[in-house]
């Protein structure tokens, strides 16, 4: 059950897209590349081994989806672009610069571009490249800093390469440089934890996005752990590495800025939708417009059919009534970590106090957030329950709908 509403299912009904985009004054972009040179053990999100000929035809049918899409959105604004994996840099050299030209021709686009990397693409030559296409807020996956971790997590680079790599991207002045860091890591201790702050700060890294090892039963990790009697970490365990990395970050001026995440005083924060509503395109790219939220079809080769016949690729989509909206609304604005009660007003014509007065009041009771005037914070105790929920009901939620998408191009429906 959430929040009132008594089940939730992405079914496959079929909907007008136009009337949905109506009354939208800005919105978000995000651009799915589901593509990687290797497959990582332990990763959930939507990949497949790259092939050129299937990144070109992949890109073929991007320009079609652009094309879809500007003919209904027209001049609306687009006010945050996120290009997340997969691995955005392996269509580095094969479609990605002719995707971006589509993009800001046919859209009205009105940022810079935010984009993950693999450290492995991260040449000087690459570097420039990504410079050279706009993008502004570069984010790596370094995951670990000691050899016996990266090797553990089947990451093809050594520390000291991934420090290399690191201080090359600082080094050309983007806005915003995020490293990806996983603890929680088997039999990783305190001081290597400490260590690998340490070095990031060091190393000048603008944000640190920070992620406890999540378990997803349908990757190869849940074997792994079995064959190499991997232990789960506690929930006080956790708790404590996490408060290692805090320590490390407020103690060199950086501040949390969503639940994972700690940016440095006075550069910009690196996240992937910086708007409430957003556009998705690409395989399993998913789009979310006030009483709408859809799914692409997860796979590659369905996607690329689908829109080759004439067809959008749109698999599944999810009808939102009001109540669902506000607490969605609610739960992004307090991972952010803090939100203003007027912009709730604002959305939604109500006051926030009278809609979710005593959940705040409790959660501000057992100090998980701060409450003033119009600001609410989320506190460090709060990250972390926040955290523990996602770890308890999310990876439940994304493991159904996620496993189940990837295993069938076209499900006719997901309860979760
Ligand atoms: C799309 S990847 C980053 C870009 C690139 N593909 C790479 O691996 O370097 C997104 C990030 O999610 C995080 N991630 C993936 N699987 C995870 C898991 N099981 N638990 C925690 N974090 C995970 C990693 O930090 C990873 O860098
Ligand atoms: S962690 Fe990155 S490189 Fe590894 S499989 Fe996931 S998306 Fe691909």
């Amino acid at each position: 059950m959430l929040l009132g509403e008594h089940k939730l299912a992405l079914k496959t009904e079929a909907f007008a897209l136009s009337p949905r985009f109506e009354g939208i004054d800005s919105l978000g972009l995000y651009l799915h590349v589901p593509f990687c040179r290797q497959i990582c053990p332990y990763c959930p999100y939507n990949k497949e081994l790259f092939h050129v000929v299937l990144a070109e035809r992949y890109t073929e049918a991007l320009l079609k989806e652009i094309d879809r899409y500007s003919a209904i959105l027209g001049g609306l604004p687009v006010t945050s672009f996120y290009i997340g994996g997969g691995t955005p840099t392996t269509m580095l050299h094969t479609g990605l610069p002719g995707i971006l030209d589509h993009i800001y021709r046919r859209f009205n686009m009105q940022c810079g571009i935010h984009m993950e990397s693999h450290p492995n693409d991260l040449s000087p030559a690459n570097l420039s490249t990504i410079v050279a296409m706009g993008v502004e807020h570069l984010s790596m996956g370094i995951e670990a800093l000691q050899d016996r971790h990266l090797r553990t997590l089947c990451r093809p680079y050594s520390a000291a390469e991934a420090q290399a790599v690191i201080a090359r991207a600082v080094e050309k002045g983007f806005e915003c440089v995020n490293v990806d860091l996983i603890f929680a890591l088997p039999d990783q201790t305190h001081e290597e934890l400490e260590l690998a702050a340490r070095v990031l700060i060091e190393l000048g890294v603008d944000q640190i996005a920070a992620y406890p090892l999540f378990r997803f039963p349908y990757t190869q990790w849940a074997q792994l752990a079995q064959q190499h009697h991997y232990r789960s970490y506690g929930l006080l365990q956790k708790r404590r590495m996490l408060r290692v990395l805090e320590q490390a970050f407020y103690g060199a001026g950086y501040a949390r800025t969503s639940v994972w995440a700690f940016t440095k005083a006075g550069s910009p924060k690196y996240c992937s939708v910086t708007v409430p509503l957003y556009l998705g395109l690409g395989a399993s790219a998913g789009s979310y417009l006030r009483d709408i939220f859809y799914l692409n079809t997860f796979n590659p080769e369905a996607y690329i059919q689908a829109l080759t016949d004439g067809r959008m690729p749109i698999a599944l989509s999810l009808e939102l009534s009001e109540r669902m909206q506000m607490a969605g609304w609610l739960y992004w604005r307090i991972y952010e970590t803090r939100f203003s009660k007027e912009d709730f007003e604002r959305r939604f014509h109500l006051p926030l106090d009278a809609v979710y007065g005593r959940y705040l009041r409790l959660l501000s009771f057992l100090g998980l957030l701060t409450e003033g005037e119009d600001e609410v914070v989320l506190t460090d105790a709060g990250a972390y329950w926040l955290h523990t929920v996602q770890d308890l009901f999310s990876i439940d939620y994304i493991s159904k709908l996620w496993g189940t998408s990837r295993q069938t191009p076209w499900p006719a429906e997901i309860r979760l």
